[in-house]
């Protein structure tokens, strides 16, 4: 083997070390994950996935509720065109997990400016926590096209 074919075969070996190392750094240890669905919701034999929705906890009660001291958890329902509940109220430095599931279509649950990115997929609950240190209107966008009003469809956190 030539001697610079071996010093890159060496090099292009250290590089995917480096970066399989970096890879299990991000998800051990800083636990920077891609969102994955938490449950399922399965429609029973002749029922649509609205109604199965409405029928299944905890989006039979959809809302903001404390689950301990500056924590929230809130319970969300995306469907064309809208989130409901659409403004929720916390207070700055609350963690607020949002439990969120869709009624109908694929649709977007991004919030600009925090890492809160998911995807609403018919049939799975997502889920993603974030803490809301500063005071503001946080928008929340549905950014995954979902029909006609799909640019209309956002809702608010509104942090005090
Ligand atoms: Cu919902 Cu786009």
């Amino acid at each position: 083997m030539d001697r610079y074919e071996r010093a890159f075969f060496w090099f292009s070996a250290a590089m995917l070390g480096l970066f399989l190392c970096v890879l299990a750094y991000v998800t051990v240890g800083m636990h920077i994950r891609l969102p994955g669905p938490s449950g399922r919701i399965i429609p029973a034999p002749g029922q649509n996935l609205g109604a199965a929705v409405l029928a299944t906890a905890p989006f039979n009660h959809p809302g903001l509720r404390m689950i301990g001291p500056g924590e929230y958890e809130v319970v969300m329902i995306a469907q064309q065109w809208f989130f409901f509940p659409r403004r929720i109220h916390v207070p700055a430095g609350s963690r607020v997990t949002f439990r969120v599931t869709s009624a109908d279509v694929t649709h977007g649950f991004f919030i600009p400016g925090t890492r809160v990115n998911m995807m609403i997929i018919p049939g799975y609950i997502s889920v993603e926590t974030y803490r809301f240190e500063r005071a503001g209107d946080y928008r929340i966008i549905c950014h995954e096209y979902c029909g006609l009003d799909h640019q209309t469809m956002s809702a608010e956190v509104v942090v005090k």
